[in-house]
């Protein structure tokens, strides 16, 4: 690595973010960071600081002048700005004016239907079998078909044909390269070489895309598709604050951020709850014994398997974090699965509690804080709490059904990969 700007700290921890002892016991990592007083970390796979400290995120997230978005949320720096999540006000002041309508309660509210026939639908064909891998049948398939709703074009191509496990791939793929420890995804990506399957199935979604957004265009000209029949037509026809457009790269920007951003998150949250639900002694009976138990059941999941471990925020002037002075445009990793470990903010953190104080729980920083703000959380918790109402009354007996096994193969994100479950079916 060429003219690092971090280096070991003295009494901070040195962590490999992307090794494999890391994914595979990363609550143990943020518990030794909060242990020890010193909740930062220098990375030695990668040429950022990582922080876990509740309180001190939430100060570097109210730090708007000083820490930026415009490099993105990855480890590499953006070269060219996206949107949301890597601009800073007031271009993402721009972009939050256009698609706030598209992120309303009523829009949300109005996939209701969809997503409760979606549930029964999947339960309907698999419940005779017994037994399925929840991960890969309902929490793969729900938040794709809830985005996909949204954006306005189907997950099967003509011939009916599932695109699902292409899009997943390019997923995968693209996301799995956040936290490459060259810091450079382009590079990332090259390496992987264009016949490379991940790379060929992200192509394929770009392609996608354009195909939705040309139908988009064309429709919305002929008077066949209106402003709001889905949120590409809402992006293509609401003007920003300044009677601007979004530029159609911008739009493809979207539709891309959406997907990912929308269901690699949800499909994680999805068998995390179910995960936590069969292993806590006694947590599943009682959520079905007690359905006022599931939003508590889904934010003490959200606390304490948060999706994301964490993204990424530059610092735009010379300023310290823990004492330590850091150069400017430095990398540093919020650790939003760390901060709702910190025993500051969460008494004995690392259990899983039923009885905690809904609204204490919900201080978590899964969904990030401040400007950034996730604008799908409330569409996120609606299809966790869709998906545990479906699932609770219906396999009766749930129960795990062999090996459950981790995805590590997007070190940002944390989560399953496989969870097989049986049920009775008498
Ligand atoms: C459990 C599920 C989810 C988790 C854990 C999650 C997590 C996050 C986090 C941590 C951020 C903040 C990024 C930052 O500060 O750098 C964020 C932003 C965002 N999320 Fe989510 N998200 C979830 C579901 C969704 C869904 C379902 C959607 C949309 C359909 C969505 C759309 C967004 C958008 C648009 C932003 C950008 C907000 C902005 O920059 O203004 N997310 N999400």
């Amino acid at each position: 690595m060429t003219n690092p700007k971090t280096h070991p700290v003295e009494g901070w921890a040195e962590v490999d973010f992307n090794s494999e002892p890391f994914l595979t016991d990363f609550k143990k990592v943020y518990e030794g960071m909060h242990a020890s007083g010193c909740p930062y970390a220098h990375s030695t796979s990668g040429d950022h600081y990582a922080v876990a400290s509740h309180s001190e995120i939430m100060s570097i997230l109210k730090g708007y002048d000083v820490w930026k978005s415009k490099y993105g949320p990855a480890l590499s720096y953006l070269e060219t700005p996206g949107v949301l999540v890597s601009v800073d006000p007031p271009e993402h002041t721009f972009e939050v004016r256009i698609v706030a309508d598209c992120f309303s309660k009523e829009i949300f509210e109005s996939l209701i239907p969809d997503m409760e026939a979606f549930m029964q639908a999947r339960l309907d064909e698999v419940f005779e079998q017994g037994e399925m891998d929840l991960h890969d049948a309902i929490s793969v398939t729900l938040p794709l078909f809830v985005i996909h709703k949204l954006l306005g074009f189907p997950l099967e191509d003509e011939d009916g044909t599932s695109r699902i496990p292409w899009i997943r791939e390019g997923i995968i793929t693209m996301v799995g390269t956040m936290l490459d420890p060259e810091g450079d995804r382009a590079d990332a990506l090259a390496q992987l070489g264009p016949d490379h399957t991940g790379v060929q199935a992200a192509m394929r979604t770009q392609q996608m895309y354009a195909e939705h957004l040309a139908e988009c265009k064309a429709k919305l000209a002929s008077g066949e598709w209106q402003n709001d029949t889905n949120i590409v037509c809402r992006f293509l026809t609401t003007p920003g604050p300044d009677g601007t457009m979004l530029t159609e790269d911008k739009i493809m920007g979207f539709m891309n951020f959406l997907e990912t951003a929308g269901s690699a998150t949800t499909t994680i949250m999805l068998s995390n709850i179910i995960y936590r639900l069969l292993t806590e002694p006694g947590a599943y009976e009682r959520v079905c014994a007690d359905p006022d138990l599931i939003p508590i059941a889904i934010e003490e999941t959200l606390r304490l398997d948060s999706p994301v471990q964490g993204l990424f925020r530059t610092n735009d002037t010379e300023v310290e974090i823990g004492g330590c002075p850091l150069d400017v445009d430095t990398k540093v990793m919020l650790l939003w699965a760390g901060a709702n470990l910190d025993p500051e903010v969460y008494e004995d953190p690392m259990t899983f509690n039923l009885d905690r104080d809904l609204a204490k729980v919900r201080r978590h920083l899964s969904f990030g804080y401040g400007t950034h703000f996730c604008r799908g959380a409330p569409l996120a918790r609606l299809e966790g709490e869709i998906f545990l109402k479906a699932i609770l009354p219906r396999l009766k007996n749930l129960r795990l059904n062999g090996e459950v096994q981790m995805e590590k193969r997007i070190p940002v994100l944390q989560g399953i990969r496989s969870l097989p479950v049986a049920w009775d079916t008498d």
